[in-house]
C-alpha cells in the first residue's frame, strides 16, 4: 500500500497530495485566541467537513467547487480507515489565487475597531451611527492577502486585487478580480440568508478561489464553517454589544476565567463545545449528524 505524508500541516487541518487531487483532512483540534488547545473536540473535524460539503452542494449553481468526495472509499487505500473516515475531503487540485475573499455582513472585531476611529472598514466608508454588531446596509467585500511573514493577513483594496491578478494573468486581472468580488458577495448573500432562516447569523466569512486547468474560476478550501467564519446565535442577538460565538463561547469564557490553565480545558467545557458544533450542523442541514 502506498503511504502518504501531509504536504502541509496547518493548525487545524492536514493537506495530502495524491496526484491530480488533494485530500484536506480536518482534525478535531480547536484554536482559541490564536492558540491550539491541548484538548481535542470529538467529531469537530467530521462535522466541519460535512458542513463544508453541505454548502458546496448548496451553491454548486452559483459557482463550481473543488469537492470531489468525502467518502474515503474514493480515496487511496491509505485513507480508508477510522483515522480519516468522515473528516477527509478529496478535492480537485487548483492553482489558488493569492486573494483571501472576505465578506462582512455585520460590523464586529477589527472592522468595529476601525469604524469607531474613522467611520471606515478596510477603506470602505460606512454610514454614521452604526452600533457594534449591527447588520450592514449591504454586505461589504474586504479582500486581504496572506502576509509574507507572521500570520496576520494584510487588508488590500479592490484595486490592489486587480493589480495582483493582472501581474499573474496579464490582460485578465480585472476580469478575475471582479469575478472574485461578485461571486463572494453572491455566495455570502445566498448562504447567510439561508442560515438566518435556520437561526444562525453568519456575521462574516472568507472564501478562497482557484483556477482549474481551463482557467475557470473554482471555489476551493473549506466553506462557511465556524473556523472560516463568525457564527452567532440569532436567539439573543442585539446591536450595541459584542455577540457570543456560536461554537467557541464556552471555551473563550473558561480561558478568560482561568488564565493559568495552559490551554488544558475541563472535559465538560469540551463536551458542551462539541454539542455546539453538532447543533450548528443540525440546524443548518436539518439532518442529524452521524459519524460515518
Ligand atoms: N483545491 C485546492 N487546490 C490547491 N490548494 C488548495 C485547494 N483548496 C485549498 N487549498 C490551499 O490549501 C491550504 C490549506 O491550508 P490551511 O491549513 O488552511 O493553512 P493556511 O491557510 O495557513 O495556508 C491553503 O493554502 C489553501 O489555499
Ligand atoms: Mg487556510
Amino acid at each position: 500500500m502506498q503511504k502518504y505524508k501531509p504536504v502541509k500541516e496547518g493548525k487545524v487541518r492536514e493537506i495530502y497530495d495524491v496526484g491530480d487531487s488533494l485530500i484536506l483532512v480536518a482534525t478535531d483540534r480547536i484554536s482559541a485566541f490564536d492558540v491550539i488547545l491541548k484538548n481535542d473536540v470529538t467529531d469537530k473535524g467530521a462535522i466541519l467537513t460535512q458542513m463544508s460539503a453541505f454548502w458546496f452542494d448548496y451553491t454548486k449553481d452559483v459557482i463550481p467547487n473543488h469537492l470531489l468526495s468525502t467518502d474515503v472509499a474514493d480515496m487511496p487505500e491509505f485513507f480508508q480507515n477510522d483515522r480519516f473516515a468522515g473528516r477527509s475531503s478529496l478535492c480537485k487540485k487548483l492553482t489558488m489565487l493569492p486573494v483571501e475573499c472576505i465578506v462582512r455582513g455585520y460590523i464586529t472585531g477589527s472592522g468595529w475597531a476601525a469604524y469607531q476611529k474613522d467611520g471606515t472598514v478596510c477603506g470602505i466608508s460606512l454610514p454614521e451611527g452604526l452600533k457594534e454588531s449591527a447588520r450592514l446596509p449591504q454586505p461589504i467585500y474586504t479582500p486581504s492577502t496572506k502576509a509574507e511573514i507572521g500570520d496576520h493577513d494584510e487588508n488590500i483594496s479592490y484595486e490592489k486585487t486587480i493589480e495582483i491578478l493582472e501581474d499573474l494573468y496579464p490582460g485578465k486581472g480585472e476580469y478575475y478580480a471582479k469575478a472574485l468580488r461578485d461571486k463572494t458577495l453572491e455566495l455570502y448573500s445566498k448562504c447567510a440568508d439561508y442560515a438566518l432562516s435556520r437561526g444562525i447569523i453568519i456575521a462574516d466569512t472568507k472564501f478562497e478561489f482557484g483556477l482549474d486547468e481551463e482557467g475557470q474560476l473554482v471555489l476551493g478550501d473549506e466553506m462557511l464553517t465556524p473556523d472560516s467564519s463568525r457564527f452567532w446565535p440569532l436567539e439573543g442577538y442585539e446591536e450595541g454589544k459584542s455577540q457570543p460565538s456560536y461554537d467557541k463561547q464556552f471555551v473563550r469564557d473558561w480561558l478568560k476565567a482561568n488564565p493559568d490553565s495552559d490551554y488544558h480545558l475541563p472535559q465538560d467545557v469540551i463536551d458542551r463545545t462539541a454539542e455546539k458544533y453538532k447543533e450548528a450542523y443540525e440546524k443548518l442541514t436539518g439532518e442529524e449528524f452521524a459519524r460515518e
